[in-house]
């Protein structure tokens, strides 16, 4: 059976971001995969601390992060597994500082510094993408988001052969429970509510297909 995980990089657990990638686990379930959500927010651990360790010549270590902490048992999970699913929400512009913590975790010690560059990744990993946030998709491109965003996709392919790796944006999100209790006149709460009500659905069975997909 094959294993498929999803990343939360939110620190909300029952935010855009967890329902989208709980969605998309289904759609993994119902091509028969066992299914794991974690929530970083949950976990005692830092980003990369450049000591090089997962590089050194001649170590048992190379292609494995030295630091040791609640990510640790996880990423040799998430490397050895059959797929994962990374999801933040976009904060200024860029992924939360806790999915880049994981990010570089994941990536660098696997990364090799050979020319070409390669990878110590002990297998294929099928890698897929979910982001959500507040902007309209008529706006991604002009705000520089897409090819920001779109920089780290190839990544996957070098590390872990992926070949089917897809991103899921998820634009114009319901942010706050009611929007009259919060300081938010920048927002049409009505236009907001109809997304949620209307768009969101739609996002969620997109994702319930991305999760397919990386399993079948
Ligand atoms: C600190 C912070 C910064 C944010 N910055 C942006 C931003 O730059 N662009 C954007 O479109 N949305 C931004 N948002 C909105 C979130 O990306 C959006 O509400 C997202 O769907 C939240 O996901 P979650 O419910 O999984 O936490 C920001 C939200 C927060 C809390």
């Amino acid at each position: 059976m094959k294993k498929i995980y999803a990343v939360n990089g939110s620190p909300r657990k029952n935010g855009n971001t967890a329902k989208i990638l709980a969605e998309a686990l289904k759609g993994a379930q119902s091509m028969g995969a066992e299914t794991q959500l974690i929530n970083l927010s949950d976990l005692n651990f830092s980003g990369c601390k450049s000591c090089f360790a997962c590089k050194l010549k001649n170590s048992p270590k190379a292609g494995r992060c030295a630091l040791q902490d609640d990510l640790s048992p996880i990423l040799e999970e998430i490397i050895n597994s059959d797929g994962l699913i990374m999801g933040s929400p976009i904060y200024f512009s860029a992924e939360t500082g806790l999915y880049r913590n994981f990010l570089e975790r994941l990536f660098f010690p696997l990364l090799q510094y050979t020319n070409p560059a390669s990878s110590l990744a002990p297998k294929k990993v099928e890698v897929s993408f979910v982001f959500t946030m507040n902007v309209p998709a008529e706006v991604m491109n002009d705000y520089g988001y897409t090819d920001y965003l779109e920089k780290t996709l190839r990544f996957p392919k070098l590390i872990f052969g992926s070949e089917k790796t897809e991103v899921l944006y998820v634009n114009d999100t319901y942010q706050f429970n009611d929007y009259s209790k919060y300081e938010s006149s920048m927002f049409d709460a009505e236009h907001k509510a109809k997304m949620r009500d209307k768009k969101f659905p739609q996002d969620l069975k997109k994702a319930f297909e991305l999760g397919k997909n990386l399993v079948g």
